[in-house]
């Protein structure tokens, strides 16, 4: 699926064997960052050489790294090379270092700030199970044969968003606060892509929210009912409470086709939903919205106990490359490439630490260059 069936966006100039000349962003960030967008930039620099594109990388810092060089998570500087740009791939941000709760600002805020200030609204997390992979997955096998998920997860509202505040010395000791808040407007345009989408796939939408408690979630409830009514009377609309959601996931994963839902209870659906191919280092995502450069990123964070071994999975990062190629440059083909060529490997029994169970496994690197080779 590419971002042109849910916006209109001129792909004719991208004709099949047109030449692309394209400015990407490689954010690094901190932890496995570093490790798994080096594999997925040479990944990128592959398919240029191979397909005839022209790529040029810059380096931009955000999250910790950031932090100790600027004294902010999220520098002017970054911020304009990402406007510059076409597409953007970010490793991950956060760690232990940058853990103290007095500190001025977290590696985190970065991530926030460039999804806000971009217009990133829209977070699209696949999950698809690997064939390959369905015997070592945690789950039974009949369970998550031929999964296939779209999550469309809200990035830039809810309760990451909302008003927060803290007040100190209260009669009851502390008090902190934060605010899950959504406007129409927010819910209408996150729900149209997310039906634009269920209808180029198997034409069901699962809303998931809580509301016989929230009152937001009731608001949301009801701009879903009218914007799917309306717009897209041909695709399924179901709504299944947050918690129930928990449950569904893991038991009946087949039953789900495209999934939205607020950002926080998307952030932790995806989560659970990583552990159905068997680990976060399989799942990409694509942050996309207002026209603009997309943002892709693994779903999994900065793993710092991990960090520096060589033994992190660079699929996710790699397959976000990926959906860069689909959704920013209208490169279908050679997106598929990218897939292929992951599966392929999987396929030759190829394995990181997190998918191997207690059979061998290969680095960081090693899983790199092997994706490249099965590229050609
Ligand atoms: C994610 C991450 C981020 C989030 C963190 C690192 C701020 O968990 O992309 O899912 O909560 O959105
Ligand atoms: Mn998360």
């Amino acid at each position: 699926m590419s971002l042109w069936q849910y916006q209109k966006v001129d792909v004719s100039q991208h004709a099949k064997g047109v030449m692309v000349d394209a400015q990407l962003v490689i954010l690094a960030g901190d932890g496995i960052g570093p490790e798994v967008a080096a594999e997925a930039r040479k990944v990128l620099e592959r398919i240029a050489a191979k397909f005839g594109h022209h790529f040029q990388f810059s380096e931009g810092l955000i999250g910790g790294c950031a932090i100790d060089a600027t004294g902010e998570a999220l520098p002017d500087s970054t911020l304009d090379m990402c406007r510059a740009a076409q597409g953007i791939l970010l490793g991950a941000v956060g760690g232990p270092k940058w853990d103290n709760p007095n500190a001025k600002t977290r590696p985190e805020a970065g991530l926030l700030n460039i999804r806000k200030e971009l217009g990133l609204f829209a977070n699209l997390r696949p999950i698809t199970v690997s064939r390959h992979l369905v015997s070592a997955a945690p789950l039974k096998q009949e369970i998550v044969e031929g999964v296939d998920i779209l999550f469309f997860r809200e990035l830039t509202g809810g309760l990451y968003f909302g008003e927060s505040g803290k007040k100190t010395g209260g009669p009851h000791g502390d008090v902190a606060y934060n605010t899950m808040i959504y406007s129409e407007h927010e819910v209408e345009r996150i729900v149209r892509m997310a039906g634009a989408a269920a209808r180029n796939r198997r034409k069901k939408v699962t809303s998931v929210d809580k509301a016989n408690v929230l009152e937001v979630s009731r608001l949301w409830r009801r701009v879903t009912e009218r914007v799917m009514t309306n717009e897209f009377p041909d695709v399924q609309l179901e709504h299944v409470l947050i918690d129930a959601m928990a449950m569904h996931l893991i038991s009946r994963p087949k039953s789900f086709d495209v999934v939205v839902t607020e950002n926080l209870f998307g952030d932790i659906l995806t989560d659970e939903g990583s552990m159905l191919p068997g680990s976060m280092g399989l799942l990409p995502s694509a942050s996309l919205g207002t026209p603009g450069p997309g943002l892709y990123e693994p779903i999994h964070g900065s793993a710092p106990d991990i960090a520096g071994k060589g033994i992190a999975n660079p699929l996710a990062t790699i397959l976000a490359s990926a959906m860069l190629l689909r959704h920013s440059l209208s490169l279908e083909t050679e997106a598929k490439a990218i897939e292929t060529a992951v599966d392929a490997v999987l396929a030759a029994g190829h394995r990181t630490k997190d998918i191997a169970g207690t059979g061998p496994h290969v680095s960081t690197v090693e899983m790199g260059q092997l994706v490249l080779e099965a590229i050609g």
